[in-house]
């Protein structure tokens, strides 16, 4: 068999080291350390950590590098950021969205970023935004898996026309179901709205992602009505629930009995620490909630659970830059996750876990899966998040797409060494 590529000497996201990598039409074909030659090409990676490709599986690429437009979010809140949305939404044209989100996937190709989840907002009779995204879809498939989601973002049953503009945006080739429980007019019809959604999502065999209960309200408990539609429909597995946030204010007795609930339906759990932890606790004086939802818990329980960065410089954040080593690190300091174990688990959380969310086929490091690969410039996942390492290579389908040269400041102080490695003033940690 011919090889495309190896890359020599690399650290694999479970501590095994130096091991080769061998690429061959575009799948990995072997991890072994010491595998023969030749290859077309040969990337040493000099015992630096290899892993699987970044997947955000939580974004808006409809509304991503639009800040400022038509104006800035004043008080930074989700409800102005919704407002703000609806005066941006009249004023879009399929050419800026489509300009903006190829913008944005270089910038996530760049940072190893090549799977995205995005929700695109069918409350527009024109749904240009799901035309625009269907397009951008396939023109970088190529380099990155785009999945978009059906989000009534004004509410299913809330908005006129949004029950019938999703229905038609899934028969344009969105592939899976959104809605938004909490922000329908009252709870019943929020819970109305979840039986229908899962309902069209069993009659088409789509997957569903729902923001759900993105709210400070311990009593916002649709997750609740979200698990049961799921077991009802046979979705285990196929359903996320997003957010989640009131579950950070949730009775401690009554999730105890909702944990189990959302395990009989394999609900994957997707936080957004970047988003929550701005968004949530703005009515609160002090002391101030986090609105995270209850990471550890649910990782406890056995359930599936990603991190997501959900918006990047639009109404509702300024920040962002596509880099889910930010998304981890804002997630484990807010779930206090600074365990060994739990560490590594906020790095599985924007990659393997967050894969799972999507249903990717052929994603991870395995013989026989796509040769989708990042080096990054850390010894192992942990220090890749302390220092949200530089992606030295980016590579899709075995061919390098992306490269940035290492990184190492340079020190202007009198009799001390010109540059300054980070990593070469960590010990690495035993058993790391
Ligand atoms: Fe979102």
């Amino acid at each position: 068999m011919d090889i495309d590529l190896i890359l020599r000497r690399a650290t694999l996201p479970d501590g095994r080291r130096d091991h080769d990598i061998a690429v061959a039409g575009g799948r990995i074909v072997g991890i072994a350390p010491g595998i023969p030659g030749p290859a077309g090409e040969e990337i040493d990676a000099a015992g630096q950590l290899v892993t699987p490709p970044f997947v955000d599986c939580h974004f808006h690429m409809d509304a991503t590098l639009s800040l400022g437009h038509p104006r800035l979010n004043l008080s930074g809140t989700l409800l102005e950021g919704i407002a703000l949305w609806g005066e941006l939404k009249p004023l879009l044209t399929e050419e800026a969205v489509i300009a903006r989100a190829l913008r944005y996937c270089d910038l996530a190709v760049a940072q190893g970023l090549l799977a995205v989840r995005s929700h695109v907002d069918v409350c527009d009779d024109r749904l240009l935004a799901v035309d625009a995204l269907l397009a951008v879809k396939k023109q970088v498939a190529p380099y990155l898996d785009l999945q978009l989601v059906a989000f009534p973002q004004d509410g299913y049953l809330r908005a006129p026309g949004a029950a019938r503009n999703l229905e038609r945006a899934l028969d344009r080739g969105v592939e899976v179901v959104g809605g938004i429980p909490h922000f329908e007019r009252t709870a019943e019809e929020g819970a109305e709205s979840l039986r229908r959604l899962c309902r069209i999502a069993a009659e088409r065999g789509l997957r569903v992602d729902i923001h759900c209960d993105e709210t400070d309200d311990p009593l916002s408990r649709h997750v609740e009505t979200l698990a049961a539609e799921t077991v009802r429909h046979g979705l285990q597995g196929r359903v996320a629930g997003s957010h989640l946030t009131s579950m950070h204010s949730m009775d401690n007795y009554y999730v105890s009995k909702l944990l189990p609930l959302m395990a009989e339906a394999q609900l994957r759990v997707v936080a957004n620490p970047l988003i929550n932890i701005v968004l949530q606790g703005r009515h609160d004086s002090y002391p101030k909630r986090r609105g995270l939802t209850r990471v550890p818990e649910a990782l406890a329980a056995g359930l599936t659970v990603a991190f997501g960065q959900d918006c990047c410089m639009d109404p509702w954040y300024s920040l962002g830059a596509a880099d889910m080593l930010d998304v981890a690190h804002m997630g484990l300091h807010v779930a206090q996750m600074t365990g060994r174990d739990a560490m590594r688990a906020c790095f599985a959380a924007v990659t393997t876990q967050a894969a799972a969310v999507m249903g990717l086929e052929d994603y991870g490091l395995h013989v026989g899966a796509h040769a989708d690969l990042v080096l990054l410039q850390a010894r192992d996942p942990i220090e890749a998040i302390r220092l949200r390492a530089t992606r030295l290579a980016v590579i899709r389908r075995g061919r390098v797409v992306a490269r940035t040269p290492a990184r190492a400041a340079a020190l202007a102080l009198p009799g001390r060494p010109e540059r300054v490695d980070p990593a070469a003033y960590a010990p690495e940690a035993a058993g790391a």
